[in-house]
């Protein structure tokens, strides 16, 4: 039997019928429209359905739906700051030409975003370690790296400049 939750997403509370059994991923995608969040395997290999829970980066397809009442979650719809102006994370990616087909990008830049909200100045190979689980078939990687760097640098510009 369906129950009625409210989730908490990227700033704004949605009610929700859902089935004790159904993922976060299918009720993201599929009762809230946020088809950002992508479905890829399915089992917690491939990292394409990252979203950020409480500020931390999940799988939304091994999570419930029914858990995640009174969380604070966040998909790549919620990055960017306004329609008009990216996170510096998406400028980086666009910049560092760090997307082919875009299918791994949602749950990269949530992987990246876990990354460097503690640790902007990463090195490659934190980089290299913050992205093991999340899978691009495209890229080859490198693209994605450099871009994850560079982005760490804005966020920390950007938070100097606040604080100055
Ligand atoms: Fe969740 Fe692949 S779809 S890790
Ligand atoms: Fe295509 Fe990464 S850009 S899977």
């Amino acid at each position: 039997m369906k129950q009625v939750i409210v989730l908490n997403v990227n700033g704004e509370p949605y009610t929700v019928a859902v089935y004790p059994w159904q993922t976060l991923n299918e009720v993201l995608r599929e009762e809230i429209n946020l088809t950002g969040v992508k479905f890829g395997c399915g089992s917690g290999d491939c990292g394409a359905c990252t979203v950020m829970v409480d500020g931390r980066a999940v799988s939304s397809c091994l999570t419930l739906a029914i858990e995640m009442q009174g969380k604070e979650i966040m998909t790549i719809e919620g990055l960017a700051p306004s329609g008009e102006t990216l996170h510096p994370i998406q400028e980086s990616f666009v910049e560092k030409g760090a997307i082919q087909c875009g299918f791994c990008t949602p749950g990269m830049e949530m992987a990246a975003l876990n990354l460097l909200k503690n640790n902007p100045t990463p090195s490659d190979y934190e980089i290299r370690e913050a992205l093991a689980g999340n899978l691009c078939r495209c890229t080859g990687y490198k693209k994605i790296i450099e871009a994850v760097g560079v982005a760490g640098q804005k966020m920390k510009e950007a938070s100097e400049r606040k604080t100055s």
